[in-house]
């Protein structure tokens, strides 16, 4: 094995020492069964890529109102504690280490995916462009119902029993969803946040709602068990800032008295589950650096070289990958080989059964799993 790679030396994550320093990054998969449980294929898929150095798991709502998508798994209910129970067990008896990523969707819904058939919820009554992913297909995002005041601590307390239930649930960690246009993002960004009270207006108020669910999370887990993840370039989710650098500035430096296992920063060449034109313009990890005093997970668009170049210039400590672990479950041995990488295949990523999920093949064939 090649082992002069940065990507491949261990990594001391707060409590955890990583193997490696490739993390599987949150991928949404939508293919828990009904009641949003997670289910064996899910534990498969999972130990397959036990051998990253971290696994995020895919983005989990913490309450029926935080759904989004068809078939995403929540972390609200004592079946999906159990299903995750069973993920989180096969991933360790593979000595691999999961984080939840604990995610609220806000407008990104439908009123057909909410309970009762509700308007979905946000900091204002403003529709984000697009369609809503729903059990009959795509249908336009309506306007949705902006939260009373008093709603918010409800919600900041399912974080915590979020939380809660992902300690139950056997995690090793938990990352707070603050990206890529969901609930907490939609708070941060002025063009999305149009409240009068003390969530919305200076940039200290719009932040004040991740703020205290960072408070409520770190009073379930030990803070260097805890990340958050922020996409301070993408307008993925029709977010947009009126000063976007001064936002982050902020938020990121409120971030460093918590000592957080990590901050996770996606890359401004990503919106959302896709690579675009980089204008060099954006707020990356290496951007940053300078701010956030712990450790910093980059992701967005890497290779094994982009990766290695990355950690070379000490502009982020760990780097995720999404799409290449789609299709890799062996990710870290590939890249120790340089072997080549299996293609992933866009059309099964989300929804569906074991094709384009736990059928990648490993370089050795004798070790894909098919059960657990
Ligand atoms: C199929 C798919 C699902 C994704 N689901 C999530 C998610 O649940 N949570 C999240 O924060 N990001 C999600 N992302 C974004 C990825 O975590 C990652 O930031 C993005 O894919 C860029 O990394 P990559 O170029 O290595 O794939 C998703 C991306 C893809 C392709």
């Amino acid at each position: 094995m090649n082992t002069t790679l940065n990507l491949l030396k261990p990594f001391k994550l707060g409590a955890y020492e990583l193997p490696n320093r490739m993390v599987m990054a949150p991928l949404t998969r939508m293919r828990a069964k009904p009641g949003n449980i997670p289910q064996e294929m899910n534990q498969v898929y999972y130990t397959q890529r036990a051998s990253a150095g971290l696994i995020i798991s895919e983005a989990t709502q913490i309450s029926p109102q935080g759904l989004g998508y068809p078939n995403t798994p929540g972390i609200h209910s004592p079946e999906q504690i159990q299903g995750w129970k069973k993920v989180t067990q096969a991933v360790h008896e593979n000595n691999g280490r999961i984080f939840l990523q604990l995610w609220h969707v806000g407008r990104i819904s439908h009123p057909s995916l909410q309970p009762n058939g509700e308007l979905p919820v946000a900091p204002s009554a403003i529709a984000p462009e697009g369609m809503a992913n729903t059990f009959s297909g795509e249908q336009p995002f309506v306007t949705p119902r902006a939260l009373e005041t008093e709603e918010i601590p409800a919600i900041v307390e399912q974080y915590r029993q979020g939380a809660k239930n992902a300690l139950e649930a056997g995690f090793d960690g938990v990352e707070i969803h603050s990206a890529n246009g969901y609930l907490l993002d939609q708070f941060l960004h002025d063009g999305s946040n149009k409240r009068t009270d003390q969530y919305g207006g200076s940039i200290e108020n719009r932040a004040r709602f991740l703020m205290e669910v960072l408070e409520a999370v770190t009073s379930v887990w030990d803070a260097d068990k805890v990340g958050v993840r922020l996409s301070p370039s993408s307008t993925f989710g029709t977010v947009f800032d009126s000063d976007t650098e001064a936002l982050f500035n902020y938020v990121v430096s409120k971030l460093n008295p918590f000592n957080l296992a990590y901050l996770h920063i996606v890359e401004p060449r990503i919106q959302g589950n896709v690579t675009v034109e980089d204008d060099g313009n954006g707020l990356g990890a290496s951007y940053f650096r300078s701010i956030y005093q712990g450790t910093i997970i980059t992701a967005g668009g890497y290779t094994r070289e982009t990766g290695e170049a990355v950690l070379e210039q000490d502009d982020a400590d760990l780097v995720a990958y999404g799409r290449l672990f789609i299709a890799n479950p062996d990710l870290p041995k590939r890249f120790a080989l340089n072997a080549p990488l299996n293609e992933y295949d866009r059309s099964t990523f989300y929804g569906g059964d074991q094709r384009g999920y736990t059928d990648y093949p490993f370089l050795d064939d004798s070790k894909v799993l098919t059960t657990v």
